[in-house]
């Protein structure tokens, strides 16, 4: 029996508990069996929780790109690798075979040596989902030169930030960006954060809108002429299996964002492995996640995962809205594709328009569904499964994090029954267990607790960047010899989990990541402002969305709040991005606070959900009488 491809539940049950018993000669199975190592490894793991360090494939030597590219060269040549969809459905899109994708990747790779980039230097991408994206990212690894992508809605601070943290001496961008009917100013953002960032040396530039951009000699340079003038071969460089292939950054409970680093020979097997049965992909189909290559889902499912496979993956460019809302489903017919990927918050922004809009195209095609980046609802799990797969292609509620590098905890289409709001079951290698407030394990069925993974699995993050003490502080300090997921679970009566949302400072807001420290440390930055605490309420298409508690200094209290409001999200916009502006913003006089001075953010998440029937204890509170105030002028 083969581990790489379950067909079936039994099948499934049998490769989780042979993957439980021995992992190590389970993960070494499946490595040995679809990869092209350059030399095998000497210890398929090595881990010590407590440390925390974590090894796969020790020894082992390969080029992920000789895997994703190469390797398909001599049966899959001419087979599309990845089809580009325009933001404008009236551009012609791309089909770029996996030949054109080893030259375009060889002729980068090429420019970025000539630019003096080296093995283990560090290079911000900060592109639209433009080709040029994927081909970045691929020639960077190509080199050994490791990525940090920035998602190109993130404001020239938050990018500065990043390019500062992990000391990037070179930035790809392009003039400007599409999104829907608007261009952004993409190469004018990069500008406003390079005055902060002396570390940049070189910052390549990609023709997209032809817009007037400003280029600062000797630092900014034209990226099509380099690529013209380059090498069509580029050799790879052989890489060990522990060393880093990309950073990407998360949000904290502090403001400082975590670089998560991901390493090489781990993570692609992992991808690789969920990938082929989450998707359950077969060689003729067309493959489609909407997610950015900015966040980890577009890393792990647009590009590696998929790639590794020799799948044909589809990368679009625009919004669901634009044109208009039917925009996606247009795509799904327009390429016949069999595997979608979304987010809950995009299903339930499409369920609010017309049904006009899903009904008008054959969505025939489709074989599988996926849903990932936040719980979703019973509502949307319906309306995604009778109106778009017609309840004939499965939906996989694919649980799990930028720091898991690949799915955790999916159904295995076709094979594992699906139950709307329910992950169900853990991969092959993944070893989930639910901890109780003292710290220990609960055991048996119908019970809930915070979510942990006992057991190293092969894409796990090795640490953040610049600061294992926080690596370990976050993910291995709460609970004894665990990794700590910041997600509450429970367990039903056979198994399933389902996951309820965060336990900590994070919110999920429409599937992004953002802590409430770094929104807090913008909103202080306002000179009106003394205070502020910012809390999550539902909200029908966000899932969630942000609600600031905000006290003022005195100079601030005769001002039009009105206007303040629109200053404080403006702050907002600047430092982190528009996806953090908050929806509602309460003045106040005072946030309730514990004897210790820790704003109980409990009781204002409550007050803000308007579900304050019992607000808990508040004895502890230092000062008991501003939960009323706050109560009183609740929005
Ligand atoms: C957090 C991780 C993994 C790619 C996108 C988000 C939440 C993610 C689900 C799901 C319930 C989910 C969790 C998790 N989350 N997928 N299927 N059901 N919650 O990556 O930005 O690192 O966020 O997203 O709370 O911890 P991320």
């Amino acid at each position: 029996m083969s581990n790489y491809h379950i067909k079936h539940l039994e099948e499934y049950f049998q490769i989780y508990r042979k993957s439980v018993r021995d992992p190590e000669n389970f993960w070494e199975e499946v490595a040995e069996e679809h990869f092209m190592w350059r030399k095998k490894w000497d210890k398929v793991l090595s881990w010590d929780f407590t440390k925390p360090e974590i090894k796969w494939f020790e020894g082992a030597k390969l080029n992920i790109t000789e895997n994703c590219i190469d390797r398909h060269l001599p049966t899959h040549g001419n087979k599309t690798a990845i089809i580009f969809e325009p933001n404008d459905p009236e551009e012609k899109e791309q089909y770029i075979t996996f030949k054109d994708l080893h030259e375009r990747v060889c002729k980068m790779a090429n420019v970025l040596k000539d630019q003096g980039v080296k093995k283990g230097d560090r290079v911000c991408i900060y592109l639209p989902m433009i080709p040029e994206l994927a081909v970045s990212v691929l020639a960077c690894a190509r080199i050994g030169a490791i990525h940090s992508v920035v998602f190109a809605g993130f404001s020239s601070s938050a990018l500065a930030t990043r390019i500062n943290d992990s000391n990037c001496k070179m930035v790809i961008t392009s003039d400007g960006s599409y999104r829907g009917s608007k261009t952004i100013d993409l190469k004018g953002i990069v500008d406003e954060s390079l005055e902060k960032c002396p570390c940049v040396e070189t910052v390549l530039v990609a023709k997209r809108i032809n817009s007037e951009i400003n280029m600062t000699q000797n630092r900014d340079k034209w990226l099509q002429p380099l690529l013209d003038a380059a090498n069509d071969y580029c050799p790879a460089e052989i890489m060990d299996s522990e060393d880093p292939l990309f950073i990407l950054y998360t949000s904290g409970s502090t403001g400082m964002p975590k670089g998560m680093v991901h390493s090489t020979g781990g993570y692609m097997v992992y991808t690789a492995y969920t990938f082929k049965n989450v998707f359950q992909y077969k060689d003729e189909d067309i493959y489609w996640c909407t997610a950015d290559i900015g966040w980890i889902t577009g890393h792990s499912y647009i590009l590696y995962g998929p790639l590794a496979n020799g799948a044909t993956t589809l990368m679009f460019e625009g919004v669901p809205s634009y044109p208009d809302f039917g925009r996606f489903w247009q795509i799904v017919e327009k390429y016949k594709v069999n595997q979608f990927y979304t987010a809950p918050t995009a299903i339930r922004a499409l369920a609010k328009e017309n049904l006009e809009y899903v009904e008008k195209y054959d969505l025939s095609s489709l074989k599988v569904m996926g849903s990932v980046g936040e719980p979703i609802n019973e509502e949307a799990w319906h309306w995604y499964n009778i109106n778009v797969g017609k309840k004939k292609s499965p939906i996989v509620d694919t649980w799990w994090q930028t720091e898991t590098g690949g799915i955790m905890i999916s159904p295995i289409p076709y094979a594992t029954p699906t139950i709307p709001t329910y992950a169900s079951l853990p991969l092959p290698g993944i070893q989930p267990a639910l901890m109780d407030e003292n710290g220990q394990e609960i055991k048996g069925n119908q019970v809930d607790g915070r979510l942990c993974i006992k057991f190293p699995w092969p894409s796990i993050a090795r640490t953040i960047w610049g600061n294992h003490q926080r690596y370990k502080d976050t993910y291995f300090s709460a609970f004894e010899n665990k990794y700590f997921t910041g997600d509450g679970a429970l367990r039903d009566e056979v198994g399933y989990y389902r996951i309820t949302g965060r336990v900590d400072d994070v919110i999920i807001v429409s599937g992004h990541n953002l802590g409430t420290a770094p929104i807090e440390d913008a909103v202080n930055e306002h000179p009106a402002v003394a205070e502020s605490a910012i809390v999550g309420f539902p909200h029908d298409v966000k899932g969630n969305a942000l609600y600031g508690y905000v006290i003022l200094k005195e100079t601030g209290e005769t001002r039009n709040q009105d206007n303040l409001r629109k200053e404080i999200n403006q702050i907002i916009t600047e430092h982190i991005g528009p996806i953090a502006k908050l929806d509602k913003i309460q003045f106040t006089s005072g946030l309730p606070k514990t004897r210790s001075g820790k704003i109980m953010r409990r009781i204002l998440r409550k007050i803000a959900s308007k579900d304050t029937g019992n607000l808990g204890d508040t004895s502890t509170l230092l000062n008991p009488e501003v939960v009323k105030e706050i109560m009183d002028n609740a929005l």
